[in-house]
């Protein structure tokens, strides 16, 4: 799907709709996860980083941006993004499509919505970290030109661990026409 379908919207999210997406991220994680991670790991990582004052602090403190992927007029998924401490280096936080409609190529549209926001505030790379079982992801991101980069072992509290890979690409802004 390179380009946005007839009825799909990608817009940015303001702190109005936020409530909506935390609602969305518990029905997707609690329909997805189960089969990669454990019942009270994913209720401990709703709560951690997805309770809905979480979202408004990333979004106030951190210039975070979250974006809605709408289909029908209504949000089925949503992505967040924002920087590091290196400039050049942006990281995808969050990417999120309701699982009643993946592998349409959904996700890929939200990423490369990511992406290309990404390039205009100046990042030259997008970085991001998938859990090794989640193969979906994973094959939708090296689909879209990310590679393994790194392993790492995160210890969240409460006796859990996330292990997961970082991905990176590189990005490369449009070039523009030059019609003559
Ligand atoms: C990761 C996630 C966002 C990927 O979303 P997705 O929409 O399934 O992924 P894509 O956009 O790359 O879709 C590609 C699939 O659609 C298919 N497809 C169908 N029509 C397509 C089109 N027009 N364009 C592109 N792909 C299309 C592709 O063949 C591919 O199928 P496959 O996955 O069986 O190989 C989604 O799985 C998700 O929300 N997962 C739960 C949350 C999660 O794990 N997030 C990542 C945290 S790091």
């Amino acid at each position: 799907m390179n380009d946005t379908p007839i009825g799909t919207q990608i817009q940015r999210a303001t702190a109005a709709e936020l409530p909506e997406i935390a609602r969305l991220a518990g029905a997707i994680w609690r329909e997805y996860y189960p089969a990669i991670i454990p019942a009270a790991q994913i209720e401990y990582m709703l709560e951690r980083m997805y309770a809905l004052p979480k979202l408004e602090a990333e979004l106030r403190e951190q210039t975070i941006r979250f974006d809605r992927l709408l289909v029908a007029g209504h949000c089925r998924g949503f992505s967040a993004c924002g920087p590091t401490t290196d400039p050049r280096v942006y990281k995808l936080h969050k990417l999120y499509v309701d699982p009643a409609l993946h592998g349409a190529g959904y996700g890929s549209l939200l990423l490369s919505h990511c992406e290309q926001e990404c390039c205009k505030l100046g990042a030259t790379h997008l970085c991001l970290n998938v859990n090794k079982a989640n193969e979906r992801a994973l094959r939708a991101y090296r689909r879209n030109g990310f590679v393994i980069t790194d392993a790492v072992e995160v210890a969240i509290g409460g006796g859990f661990v996330m292990d997961d890979y970082v991905m990176t690409k590189v990005l490369t802004p449009p070039t523009p026409l030059t019609v003559q």
